[in-house]
């Protein structure tokens, strides 16, 4: 009997090994009560933002936000961010890992409460450029990282779809300059850096109404 028992527990034992290391699981409680008390005011309390310059968080892949919550930080030894942000840096270095992947599982899981394109008169050469990219200037089709519908794809590219227009364009001007860099193989300064004014705007728009 007991060596049947040992037997057993060996073999739950080894079970458990074999197993995947399960990565630490999200708090979605302690999320939410970082996002009321310090988020909230600016991101809305579901990250549903109601302020372009406040990007919305609702339904982000949370792996994307809590890499976007490490780049705000400042580096070591005075390395500057590898995101700057006067608004973010502050906030970002208040928070610890867990912290910052609870209060990002938080926002992924709520619901998005997506904007509308605006300009009739862009639409189609912002769905054009979001399809197909602008072939003469080399400009990658932006569906082919960020998804037919611009839902991103979990651990590699951030949803798009519903964002603000005007984040989506001060984003895209901002990676085109260089002063947001923390694209990882420059993917997004190499896409950025081809794109007038205008089909900045246009695929910022057609985004903000994509779904
Ligand atoms: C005072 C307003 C303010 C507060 C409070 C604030 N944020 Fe932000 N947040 C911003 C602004 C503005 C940006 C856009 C920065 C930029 O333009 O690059 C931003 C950007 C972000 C981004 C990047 C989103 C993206 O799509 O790339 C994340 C993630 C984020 N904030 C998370 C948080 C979290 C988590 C908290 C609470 C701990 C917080 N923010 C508190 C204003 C704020
Ligand atoms: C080769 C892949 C690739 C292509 C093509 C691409 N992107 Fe991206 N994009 C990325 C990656 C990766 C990031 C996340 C960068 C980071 O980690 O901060 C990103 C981030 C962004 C962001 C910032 C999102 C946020 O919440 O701050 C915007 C806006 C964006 N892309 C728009 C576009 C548009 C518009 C196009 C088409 C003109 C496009 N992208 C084409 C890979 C791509």
């Amino acid at each position: 009997m007991k060596l049947r028992c040992a037997l057993i527990v060996a073999a739950l034992a080894s079970g458990a090994a074999l197993a995947a290391q399960p990565l630490p699981k999200a708090d979605l409680a302690k999320g939410q009560q970082i996002a009321t008390q310090v988020c909230a005011a600016c991101h809305g309390p579901d990250g549903n933002s109601t302020i372009a310059a406040n990007p919305k968080l609702a339904a982000q892949h949370p792996d994307y936000l809590a890499k976007q919550l490490a780049n705000f930080k400042p580096g070591a030894g005075g390395k500057p961010a590898e995101r700057e942000s006067a608004i973010m840096a502050g906030f970002a270095a208040t928070l610890s890992s867990d912290d910052a992947r609870n209060v990002s599982a938080f926002f992924g899981a709520q619901k998005l409460i997506p904007e509308k394109a605006r300009n009739k008169n862009t639409i189609e050469l912002g769905q054009r450029i979001f399809r197909a990219g602008i072939a003469d200037r080399g400009v990658a089709a932006c569906a082919g990282c960020h998804g037919p519908r611009g839902e991103g794809i979990p651990g590699q590219f951030p949803a798009l779809a519903g964002q603000f227009a005007d984040y989506i364009d001060a984003q895209l001007q901002a990676f085109r300059s260089g002063a947001r860099a923390n694209d990882p193989n420059a993917m997004m300064r190499m896409t950025a850096a081809r794109m007038s004014d205008a089909e900045m705007k246009a695929v910022a728009d057609y985004i903000a109404g994509l779904r």
